[in-house]
């Protein structure tokens, strides 16, 4: 085949792909390429060109045998590294590099590693202090009752806050498996957030908070799952009980005909407000990550298992909704969830 001809062909390709000749030179590559290797190559030699020690060796063998061979390449592509996987093969006299992008690939598998390591390290923690107290109520403590029950009710709150962290892990995954279903029911928004509120009375109570609900308007009714919206406003509310300043108020307000640039039509905004000590700016984007917290000792402390906003996050985006998350220090948090109504604006 002419070399234009070729040229033609890889340049329908959406992938990296690179023709060396029997010249050892670069006889021909797609536009892709420009982002790995750069502009200029043609006519090049295939060792300046490639520079990497796998990929130059692969090719020599390739041409060697008139076999094909897969290797990894590094490149620097924009701000961050790009791992590729270049099949070599040889067509007809010529080499053809074609490169895979493994990134993003590669990358899953790193927040899989980091999520198992997280889980491990999280549900760790207390089992290491239930064994210990364990060894010390069969030896030391056996026949000292006070210490018993101080013992004992420690225990208690860490077997608790494993059961916490297993539940809420749960609760993940389950999100996570019908992200992409959508909710069916209508959910009357005010109703659902009485009852969220009295449910927490309780906390509420002992950490010396007081819960408002101010419903603006008429009663909302929502395409949405109740079991699943219940969970967004126990956490977000539970959050504003838990990290708002104690003797404060945690306001809860719903309002009808909300806008919101990227939500499709009309919504409903629901915000809860604490008078807390607020967050800073940098921690706000990375909240709904996995195990987030601002303190870790603080979250852990009143039975925070990181993986609250993580939840509703998910929950949010199967409603197609939006969060958002305003805090200045010193002066409490805001937090809105956006819901369309189904209604056009
Ligand atoms: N209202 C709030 N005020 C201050 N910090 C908050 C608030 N809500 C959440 N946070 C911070 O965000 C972190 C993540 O929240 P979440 O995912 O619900 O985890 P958890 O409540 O289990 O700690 C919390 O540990 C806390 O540091
Ligand atoms: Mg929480």
């Amino acid at each position: 085949m002419k070399t234009e001809d070729i040229a033609a062909v890889i340049d329908a390709f959406p992938i990296p792909v690179l023709l060396i000749g029997p010249d050892e030179r670069v006889r021909a590559a797609n536009q892709p390429v420009d982002v790995i290797l750069g502009t200029d190559l043609i006519g090049k030699h295939y060792i300046t060109a490639l520079r990497q020690p796998a990929v130059i060796a692969a090719i020599a063998e390739v041409r060697a045998t008139q076999s094909r061979k897969a290797v990894r390449y590094t490149a620097r592509t924009g701000a961050k590294d790009s791992v590729f996987r270049v099949s070599v093969a040889s067509a007809d006299g010529d080499i053809v590099l074609t490169f895979e992008d493994q990134t993003a690939a590669e990358d899953a598998g790193q927040m899989r590693r980091d999520f198992v390591a997280n889980v491990s390290h999280e549900l760790r923690t207390p089992l290491t202090a239930l064994l210990g107290f364990i060894e010390t109520l069969s030896g030391a403590a056996r026949d000292d009752p006070a210490a018993r029950d101080r013992f004992l009710g420690i225990m208690s709150h860490e077997a608790n806050r494993m059961t916490r962290l297993v539940d809420d892990l749960m609760s993940l995954s389950r999100v996570e498996e019908d992200e992409r279903v959508r909710p069916r029911e209508h959910v009357d928004l005010g109703a659902l957030l009485s009852s969220v509120i009295k449910g927490l009375e309780p906390q509420a109570e002992k950490a010396g908070v007081a819960v408002s609900l101010d419903l603006i308007g008429v009663d909302e009714m929502v395409p949405g799952d109740a079991g699943q919206l219940v969970q967004v406003f126990t956490n977000l509310v539970e959050n504003g009980i838990k990290y708002g300043a104690s003797g404060g108020i945690v306001s809860v307000t719903l309002m009808p005909r909300a806008m919101h640039p990227r939500v499709r039509g009309e919504a409903v905004q629901i915000c809860v407000a604490d008078q807390g000590d607020g967050i800073a700016e940098h921690h706000i984007a990375r909240l709904t990550e996995r195990f987030y917290r601002v303190d870790n000792h603080r979250s852990r402390e009143v039975g925070g298992t990181g993986l609250g906003l993580a939840i509703v996050k998910h929950i949010i985006n199967r409603h197609r909704g939006r969060l958002l998350i305003e805090s200045h220090e010193g002066q409490g948090t805001k937090v809105s969830v956006f819901l369309p109504t189904g209604a056009a604006s």
